[in-house]
């Protein structure tokens, strides 16, 4: 299945889930959509916690979202921050991103301003970000593959 992706209602979607991040600490608001070959969208938002480390990133969310749904085949991700220029996604969630994706995920990056509009954007591929993201075949034993959805 071919699912065209649509980077305006994406971005959109990671715009509005960005007004729920819940980040009192570092007060950076993350917003982000992923859309699968289904043609759904899931979203996620940064929530963090008072020891730092049990923060949860926005495009985490968004995954769990997603494999909560039943859907295991993201095809783009898009990310919204306040950041100039555009935030990528921090290494952790590369490579949960991985697990489903292979190096051709659609990375559509972008800020927004304070009154919401996106004032910057870029787009990349996972597998420009994050070439060889470690994988293991089902049943254990380290599976360094490239590319290619992880294991189903
Ligand atoms: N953050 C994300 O949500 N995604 C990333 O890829 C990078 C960082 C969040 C975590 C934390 O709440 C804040 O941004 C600052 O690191």
């Amino acid at each position: 299945m071919s699912t065209r992706v649509d980077v305006k209602t994406l971005l959109a979607a990671a715009q509005r889930v960005r007004k729920s991040a819940y980040a009192p600490y570092s007060r950076f608001r993350v917003g982000a959509a992923v859309l699968t070959r289904e043609g759904d969208v899931f979203t996620g938002c940064n929530v963090e916690n008072a020891t730092y480390g049990a923060t949860l990133c926005a495009e985490r969310a968004a995954v769990a979202a997603m494999v909560a749904a039943g859907q295991l085949s993201p095809i783009a991700c898009a990310v919204v921050t306040g950041a100039r220029p555009p935030a990528p996604p921090c290494g952790i969630c590369r490579q949960v991103l991985a697990e489903f994706a292979g190096a051709g995920l659609a990375l559509i990056l972008a800020s927004e301003d304070e009154g919401g509009r996106i004032v910057a954007r870029k787009t990349s591929k996972l597998g420009a970000l994050f070439p060889g993201a470690f994988r293991l075949a089902v049943g254990g034993g380290h599976r360094p593959r490239p590319s290619g959805p992880g294991p189903r």
